[in-house]
């Protein structure tokens, strides 16, 4: 069985002092959770301090990208072992917000993925099609296209020890969530996706949802058998949803 994984992406959002309430929040309410993994990505700035809540505790952190490169001259880039020595045990890699507004294409995103794998940090890899591309019947495609470009990176057993969040890009944000039988569709082909490379593989692998998840429609979505959890941004922002959104997940 796959235990869920339940991450919140706060995305470009709060201060110090509203993000130390956020995680102080988070982080009482976690104590009383069970079976189910609890996690957050702060903007880079903020990691420090969330760390600082979060030791000993049983919610992970992770950040919200990582640079291709290890060190040097690259002004404004954080690199993943320098994520990795603040404390994080997870790094978000290929959000679509990346992919467009950024211009990240499915190489540097594999690249990206590779680095973080290689640090030994957790790469949370988000992949997902947008309006136009569902509305074209691509779906499957899409998704297809930005896992196998991980593949020819990292070889067959790539998302060994990784996770993978579907994000439809029309439901990021939206308030337009995937249908539990729409999401649990597309799960189901990515884990069968996995499995031609690897079966162990595509068993073990989380595969979360995410778009619009909020305390509402957690429980449907994360029921269905090939959701193992969510990547949450919105609803994350409130300590009380992102915990009914983590109890959705038990
Ligand atoms: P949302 O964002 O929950 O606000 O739709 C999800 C994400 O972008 O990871």
């Amino acid at each position: 069985m796959r235990t869920p994984l339940v991450a919140g992406n706060w995305k470009m959002n709060g201060s110090r002092e509203s993000v130390k309430e956020l995680i102080n929040g988070v982080v009482e309410g976690a104590k009383s959770l069970n079976g189910v993994e609890v996690a957050v990505c702060p903007s880079t700035i903020h990691i420090a301090d969330v760390v600082a809540v979060t030791a000993g505790s049983n919610v992970a952190v992770g950040s919200q990208d990582a640079c291709t490169e290890l060190k040097g001259a690259f002004t404004g880039e954080t690199s993943i072992d320098m994520i990795k020595d603040m404390g994080c045990q997870y790094a978000i890699i290929g959000h679509s917000e990346r992919r467009t507004l950024y211009g990240e294409s499915d190489e540097i995103v594999a690249e990206k993925f590779s680095v973080v794998k290689k640090s030994g940090v957790t790469p949370i890899f988000c992949i997902g099609e947008t309006l136009e591309e569902r509305e074209s019947g691509i779906t499957e495609e899409v998704c297809a296209r930005q896992i196998d470009a991980v593949f020819t990176a990292e070889g067959d057993n790539a998302f060994e020890g990784s996770v993978i969040a579907y994000e439809p890009v029309w439901a990021i944000g939206t308030g337009k969530t995937a249908s539990p039988e729409q999401a649990q569709s597309v799960h189901a082909f990515i884990r069968q996706h996995i499995a031609k490379r690897n079966a162990d593989v595509a068993e073990k692998v989380q595969i979360l949802y995410g778009g619009s998840m909020n305390p509402a429609n957690a429980k449907e979505l994360i029921g269905q058998t090939d959701i193992d959890g969510g990547l949450i941004g919105g609803a994350s922002l409130k300590a009380d949803d992102f915990m009914a959104v983590c109890q959705a997940g038990q």
